[in-house]
């Protein structure tokens, strides 16, 4: 290995995705020694830019956790001397063989390792997939593509991309990314169920009423909302970040750890399941709200978003698996912007004890005394359990208290960004975390009937103002299925 390179390639350097996520996470991999010792960033993107132009640019929004650091002036200096800069069409094959020239004078004759990085809107996917495959693929090494959602808005355009992508790239060169995936606490939900021998047992329809997976950000798609109004909250959410979850929350033990096999367990699971239907989703959009004189837009105001638009910018669902361990257990998601708060959890209701010796001491209000796991994926991660535990002193009086695991109080490190685990995953290969087509194909079969339909029927969206807890339809959804939210109640 000492005598290969590898070029990571940001096509769409300027974009916003870039600049906040991709830059910043090379720059952490490289600050923690995580980055091969010949590598090279190049940013490439239709706009005119000197390497000293990007590199500052670069260095504007090194807004990444390891600022704070010892040494990381330094480190930035070593990091962006590494960095350079290619303007080029996105669909121009010349453009891309001068930037194959240029990579090749950075090898130096060492053995080339490509990765490409599409940080770039879907409609030129291809075009630049085309691109780099015919002129600036690696010549004696590998060339992996980096690609971000969306991939396609349903399954007929999902399958349409994927048939494209197979024209120029094997599957095992494509890396999907879900940046879910990437989540400390998401890597950590395998360790939880897996090693632990008390959760194992109670994770099926016999100890678990529900689960619920809520997405929830305290803003709205200000700025994004031309780009947000062609997909909506359940494109951009559900069906891959809490589908994502929910997938291995629920799956079977995985025969290892290697990447087809953990992601056989997730096709199978997804494939075990019902495509949603109608009568099991709510979904509602924000309205303009004025809180403390300020005015808070609704998402209509937006002026990029089409007049009297229906699309979605909250959703509340109930989904079923039909298997043997989880057959009539609700999976309930909820994803909504311009909420109340920012937060992402994973809430696991377990059934109430039979027969419970202290159920007259509890009185009517037996749901409260059941146990929930929850898994606060973001922010202040952690992972708690409600217990029932006795409140000290001479009477009979029983109370619910939390078993805690508290990441900030229980480890003094910082928690790295998802994309520095993933960009350093796909330059290892490693593929575990990545989206196979496969399993895209089965997230898209869940979906893509009911949004067709709500697209029909031209199903309104419930109105809940900017800033509140979202529509009371969520509410009576999980009613209807015998459930009450844990975030809320
Ligand atoms: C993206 C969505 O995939 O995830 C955005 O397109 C959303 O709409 C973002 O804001 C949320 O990611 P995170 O990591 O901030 O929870």
């Amino acid at each position: 290995e000492h005598d290969s390179t590898v070029s990571i390639v940001v096509v769409g350097a300027s974009g916003d995705l870039a600049k906040k996520k991709i830059f910043p996470a090379l720059f952490a991999l490289y600050y923690e020694d995580c980055l091969p010792k010949h590598f090279t960033v190049f940013g490439y993107a239709r706009s005119k830019m000197t390497d000293a132009e990007l590199r500052d640019m670069v260095s504007r929004t090194l807004t990444c956790r390891i600022d704070k650091r010892e040494n990381c002036s330094e480190k930035m200096e070593q990091f962006l001397k590494r960095c350079f800069y290619h303007s080029g069409q996105y669909d121009s094959e010349k453009n891309f063989a001068e930037l194959d020239m240029k990579l090749r004078d950075h090898e130096g004759g060492r053995v080339s390792n490509r990765l490409f990085y599409l940080s770039i809107p879907p409609n030129i996917f291809i075009e630049v997939v085309r691109c780099t495959s015919n002129s600036a693929s690696s010549a004696n090494g590998w060339t992996r593509v980096i690609v971000e959602k969306p991939f396609g808005r349903d399954s007929e355009s999902s399958a349409a991309l994927t048939r494209d992508l197979k024209q120029y790239l094997m599957e095992d060169q494509i890396f999907r990314i879900d940046h879910y995936l990437g989540k400390e606490l998401v890597e950590n939900l395998s360790v939880l169920r897996f090693s632990n021998i008390i959760f194992g047992p109670l994770w099926s329809r016999q100890y678990i009423r529900n689960v619920q997976f809520i997405f929830s950000e305290d803003f709205g798609t200000e700025g994004r909302g031309g780009y947000f109004d062609n997909y909506g909250i359940i494109r951009d959410i559900m069906q891959n970040h809490l589908l994502q979850l929910l997938a291995l929350f629920a799956m079977e033990t995985p025969v290892s750890l290697d990447a087809e096999d953990v992601r056989n367990e997730k096709v199978k699971v997804l494939r075990s399941m019902k495509p949603l239907q109608l009568e099991n989703v709510v979904v509602g959009q924000y309205k303009s709200q004025i809180k403390g004189g300020v005015t808070y837009p609704a998402y209509t105001d937006d002026k990029t978003v089409p007049e009297g638009s229906l699309t979605p910018t909250f959703a509340a669902a109930a989904l079923f698996i039909n298997n043997a361990r989880w057959d009539g257990v609700p999976f309930l998601m909820k994803a909504g912007k311009a909420l109340h708060s920012k937060m992402a959890e994973i809430r696991v209701q377990f059934r109430p004890v039979p027969g419970n010796l202290f159920n007259s001491i509890f009185g009517t209000d037996l749901d409260r005394a059941t146990n929930e796991l929850v898994i606060r994926v973001q922010p202040d991660e952690g992972i708690y359990l409600k217990i029932n535990n006795k409140v000290p002193g001479l009477a009979m009086r029983l109370d619910q208290s939390n078993l805690n695991l508290h990441y900030a109080a229980r480890y003094a490190k910082e928690i790295p960004d998802a994309y520095e685990r993933l960009l350093l995953d796909a330059i290892e290969g490693e593929r575990r975390l990545f989206i196979r087509s496969d399993e895209l194909d089965a997230a898209w079969a869940l979906f893509t009937p009911v949004l067709k339909e709500l697209e029909e029927k031209k199903v309104m969206p419930e109105l809940y103002p900017y800033g509140s807890r979202g529509p009371v339809g969520a509410h009576y959804l999980a009613a209807r299925h015998n459930v009450q939210w844990g975030d809320i109640s």
